[in-house]
Parts: C-alpha cells; structure tokens; sequence
C-alpha cells in the first residue's frame, strides 16, 4: 500500500545552483523531464530531486512492511480457511511491496540498513493509516476496500514518475493492490448480503472508524503541502493531493452505496453543478497528532517491528554466512 506520508516531512531546502555547469544541467534535467522522459539510476539527478525520492520511496517500502502489522494480527482468527489462506497471500505481498521499493531506493546510492535504522529509531515516517487498530473481522475487508483503494489512487500516477526504477516497482505493486481491493470489497459484500445483521453492524462499525483516516491518506490540503509543488513539477508527483481525495471519494461512495453501508460524514453530498461529492473537514488536529506519533498504535507498531528485527537477526546472519560459503566455493571451482 501506501503513500500517505509521502508528502509530510522536514522541507528540505531548495538546490542551491553552485555554477554556470550545474544551472546547465539543472535545466537541461527540467527539461527533459518536463517532456515525460524517465529517469534512470546512473543518470545526472539535482541533489533534491534524489533525496526527496529516497524519502518518499524509503517512506513508502515502510508503509508496506508497517502495513503488514494490523492485518497480521487476524490470521489466527480469520472465518474459514478460505479468507485466511487470501488473508496470508496479501500480507506476503506487502511484504513483496517493502522489497521492491527498499531496492528501488537503493539504486539511488542509500542502503537498506540506513532506512530500516531511520524507521527503528523514529526518525522516518510511514503512512499514519497503520496506527490505528484492527478492532473486528470486518477491520480487514474495511482495509482491503478503504485503504488499498486509497493507496491504489495514490500509486497509479506512480507508475509514471520521473524516477524509472519506482515507476516500475509500482507497475507490479498496482496489480497486486486492485487484487487486495477487490478482495476487502466481496468479503465485505458477503458480510453484507449473507451475513447476519451482527455482522453487517461489524462492517458499519468498521467503516465508521476507517473512513476518516482514508482520506487523511492523501495528506494535506495542497495548500499546506509544501514539497507538492517542486514534486509535481519534478514529475514524481502528478495528481495534488485534494484532487486524488476527491477523485477516491468519488469513486467511493457508489460502492458504499451497494454495500448497504454510510460513510459517517453528515455534510456528503453530491453536488450536482460540480459533479463531484462535496464532503466534510477532515481533524487535522487528529492527522498530525497521529503523523506526529501519538495515534493509538503508533508504540506498538515501532516495537513490533524492532523486535521482529531484533530476533530475526541470525537469518541475516545465517544468509551471509551462507552466501560467502557459496563465493568461495564458486571460487575455488
Ligand atoms: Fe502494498
Ligand atoms: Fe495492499
């Protein structure tokens, strides 16, 4: 999933233009991006442009492995061996996310130890969404529907950043994200048109509290967003922020309505002359309350992921050792 925190974080400061052949290269890197070409790893990049992508893809390959935790937490107590075995193969591929984006960040000259210190230690972000609780079964369908839709509205433009290494790791990373939101949405429906009302008043209740936090998925109002504009103009960012959370509440709320669920937002409503849903205020208050580490998760979070690192340390070990055995041995052939 997942890329809400992508456009939060310290504003680095403008490339300072240093002489005649760097404001050269600048322009002519401008250039070439603003006609839709790609960049590759071993290409000239300004220095900003390379550090807001290795925050924004390091961001994102921790939203992917945090994303992993909530869901984790019902494999045991999924209904039928059906829904577990889905339940499993999603968690995997996020899991598979993390990988893709920690080696397309990699190309671009940080090491996977230095991010996965950043986000030990606290110092990276990743997307706030995973600091809240998976409370009940529906939970899990409400993320499948909610949160990978939003990340999937998030993600496609991705597929065309300037940065090629990404754009591709988020071809494949798409694909597997309609897969999880299609899946949250027919658990959902089953829960919906099978279930019994107890169940369908899990699923409200799921949607009740997952809705706000999706929208704040897609950060902050553009005005507030201070790295979007250089973002866009870059090409890593092509859709603003306010218009991808339009475009997601759009597209939502016909699915809610077949579902047989409300979102809890009493000023929605379409509005006919903009042909588009008008919605409510999002709690900034609470957004960056949670973004700034005090979402009802967010400890947990952080010391689950240190402690599966910490013990998972003799795999790495092991992995080494074992492939060091292999080098020499091809040596010696
Ligand atoms: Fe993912
Ligand atoms: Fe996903």
């Amino acid at each position: 999933m997942y890329t809400q925190a992508m456009s939060v974080g310290p504003q680095d400061q403008a490339a300072k233009v240093q002489s005649a052949e760097e404001a050269q290269k600048l322009a002519a890197f401008e250039a070439r991006v603003g006609e839709g070409e790609f960049v590759e790893a071993k290409d000239w990049m300004p220095e900003h442009y390379r550090k807001t992508l290795v925050r924004q893809i390091s961001q994102h390959a921790h939203s992917e492995i945090v994303g992993m935790l909530p869901e984790g937490n019902w494999v045991t107590r999924a209904p039928t061996l059906k829904r577990k075995a889905i339940l499993m193969a999603k968690i995997q591929d996020e899991g598979g996310h993390g990988l893709y984006l920690y080696s397309a960040a990699e190309t671009l000259g940080t090491s996977r130890d230095q991010m996965l210190e950043a986000l030990h230690s606290g110092k990276a972000k990743y997307s706030s969404i995973f600091n809240y609780p998976t409370l009940n079964w529906a939970d899990i369908g409400v993320i499948g529907w909610l949160v990978d839709g939003a990340a999937i509205m998030n993600q496609v433009p991705l597929c065309r950043c300037s940065y090629a290494p990404y754009a591709r790791a988020m071809i494949r990373i798409c694909r597997e994200e309609s897969f999880h939101q299609r899946q949250g949405y027919e658990s959902l429906l089953v829960m919906m048109q099978k279930g019994t009302p107890e169940q369908q008043a899990l699923v409200q209740d799921a949607v009740n509290r997952w809705w706000w936090p999706s929208l704040m998925m897609f950060g902050p109002h553009d005005k507030d967003s201070p790295n979007s504009e250089q973002s866009m103009r870059w090409g890593i960012k092509r859709i603003s922020n306010d218009d991808l959370r339009q475009k997601f509440v759009d597209a939502t709320i016909p699915q809610a309505e077949v579902l047989g669920v409300t979102v809890p937002d009493p000023d929605l409503k379409w509005n006919a002359e903009r042909e588009h849903y008008d919605f409510g205020a999002i709690d900034w208050d609470e957004f960056w309350r949670v973004v700034g580490g005090d979402g009802p998760c967010n400890r947990e979070r952080l010391a689950t992921r240190v402690k599966a690192w910490d013990e998972g340390a003799w795999v790495r070990e092991a992995a080494l050792a074992h492939a060091k055995k292999q080098a020499t041995k091809a040596q010696a052939a």
